[in-house]
């Protein structure tokens, strides 16, 4: 199964001149999204992890079934003002600006290992704020797994030194 083609290049979304990878398609098509799963299984599970972190939204699509599958559990990170409970936040790098990423004060224990998910790897800040999120609890990222590296970008630059990979490179 070629999961390229379920994704749909929109042009000129969110703005003009960007090329946006759609992965509705993929979500929609039940034997796709359980492939897709089932692969981030396979390729993650290398990166031996008590627990997965994910930033929403689209973090979570594939953090929590992956967790189900793997058998450990899921934190959702959040931006501001989403979490009921005590938070600890970091901010991060955006292309233009910076944005911030909370997590539960009590999400991860010192010395744990976490497998952080994403959709896409970008510019990388994303996935750089969760890891300064972790590790600001006590937590280990034990590596990051992607559905989608766009390598044009250089987001793998920014994560030097921990172990990531992807499904597939755009
Ligand atoms: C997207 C995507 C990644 C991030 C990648 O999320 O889901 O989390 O951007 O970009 P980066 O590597 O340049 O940080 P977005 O902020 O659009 O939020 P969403 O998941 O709620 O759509």
């Amino acid at each position: 199964m070629n999961l390229r083609d379920h994704i749909r290049d929109v042009p000129n979304f969110p703005k003009e001149g960007i090329v946006y990878f759609d992965i509705t398609p993929l979500l929609a098509d039940p034997k796709v999204f359980q492939y897709t799963i089932d692969m981030m299984a396979e390729r993650f599970s290398e990166y031996k992890a008590d627990k997965i972190a994910a930033a929403e939204a689209r973090g979570f699509i594939f953090g929590a079934p992956l967790a189900y599958k793997l058998g450990i559990g899921f934190v959702p990170i959040r931006k501001p003002g989403k979490l009921p409970y005590d938070t600890i936040s970091v901010s991060y790098d955006l292309e233009y600006g910076s944005d911030s990423l909370c997590m539960h004060v009590d999400a991860i224990a010192k010395g744990e290992n976490v497998l952080l998910i994403d959709d896409v790897l970008a510019t990388g800040g994303t996935a750089e704020g969760m890891v300064k999120l972790v590790e600001k609890a006590g937590g280990i990222v034990s590596g990051i797994g992607f559905l989608i590296e766009l390598g044009f970008l250089d987001g793998a630059g920014r994560l030097k030194g921990i172990a990531n990979s992807h499904l597939l490179k755009l």
